[in-house]
């Protein structure tokens, strides 16, 4: 009798111990808990842009796809280059740059007028510059990862930029199609472990609307405005959605200078953008 409470008492410690709970009730009860911290876990991805990254609780979640929109001049490409390189100089986290747009030689220009030392990141193995036709991203696709895939397998990328998706969106002409090539595209991004933040074009007709594409399928939308005020232009940024994030529901003013984006947190605009 004293052996079998013993080793009763022997398998609910080890029960304890693997968090199994005596009935199934319990055990939902147990699992939810355990997926609720998983939500709200730190596992976050700082972008490092000053005062941005209080504005979602400390980061991008870790392999979320992320999009950054706004009209052209709006600072997306500076917004996006800085999350990368920050991540390659504060964390040692390689980082990808796919673009359709930009040329080597005057990017690396642009950010040397930031402060940043691109081929010397590039030598380290932490920063790699992809120059693609959105044709090329179509075949990588095809090819379930392609080139693109040993190039990420190589520097262990843990971050990755696409400069801008609206021209890749460009090749699909149904509505559909568009978002099936995205929905793998995302596919892709997610084996390849990496966290995500795409530019988009804004494509409304009007410049204080928005309208997004890929709104509606990735993990957050930032928007990002160039405003004319009183004869002025004025920058702002918002976060439209981040999905499991308590995020900041204001719209704040940013400046752009030689030292790149930063988030005026104390400046709140009020006006309706
Ligand atoms: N070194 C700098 N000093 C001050 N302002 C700068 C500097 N570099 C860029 N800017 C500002 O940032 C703007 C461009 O930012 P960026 O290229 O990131 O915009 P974008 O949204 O990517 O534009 P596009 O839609 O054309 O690709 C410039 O028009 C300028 O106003
Ligand atoms: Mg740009």
């Amino acid at each position: 009798m004293a052996k079998k409470t013993t080793a009763k008492k022997k398998t609910k410690k080890a029960d304890k111990k693997k968090n199994i709970k005596s009935s199934p009730k319990k055990q939902a009860k147990a699992d939810l808990k355990k997926l609720r911290a998983m939500c709200y876990s730190d596992d976050k991805v700082a972008t490092y842009i000053p005062g941005f990254d209080e504005l979602i609780q400390g980061g991008f979640k870790r392999n979320s796809v992320n999009l950054i929109a706004g009209n052209a001049g709006t600072g997306k490409t500076i917004f996006a280059a800085q999350f990368l390189i920050n991540g390659a100089i504060k964390k040692k986290e390689p980082g990808i740059y796919i673009t359709f747009e930009e040329k080597k030689d005057k990017f690396y220009l642009d950010m040397a007028c930031l402060g940043y030392d691109l081929q010397k990141l590039e030598d380290e193995g932490l920063f790699v510059y992809l120059e693609y036709t959105p044709e090329q991203v179509r075949n990588v696709l095809i090819e379930g990862g392609g080139v693109i895939d040993s190039i990420i397998e190589k520097i262990k990328a843990k971050r990755l930029v696409i400069d801008s998706i609206t021209s890749f969106s460009l090749l699909y002409e149904e509505e559909l199609s568009k978002k099936e090539a995205a929905l793998s595209l995302f596919e892709l991004i997610n084996k390849w472990g990496c966290t995500a933040l795409l530019t988009s074009q804004n494509e409304a007709e009007r410049e204080d609307q928005v309208k997004v594409s890929l709104e509606f399928e990735v993990d957050s939308v930032i928007l990002l405005y160039h405003m004319k005020a009183k004869g002025e232009r004025l920058r702002a940024l918002e976060i439209l959605k981040m999905r499991r994030t308590q995020h900041s529901q204001k719209t704040y003013e940013i400046t752009i200078n030689a030292n790149g984006i930063k988030i005026n947190k104390n400046k709140i605009i009020k006006m309706s953008l």
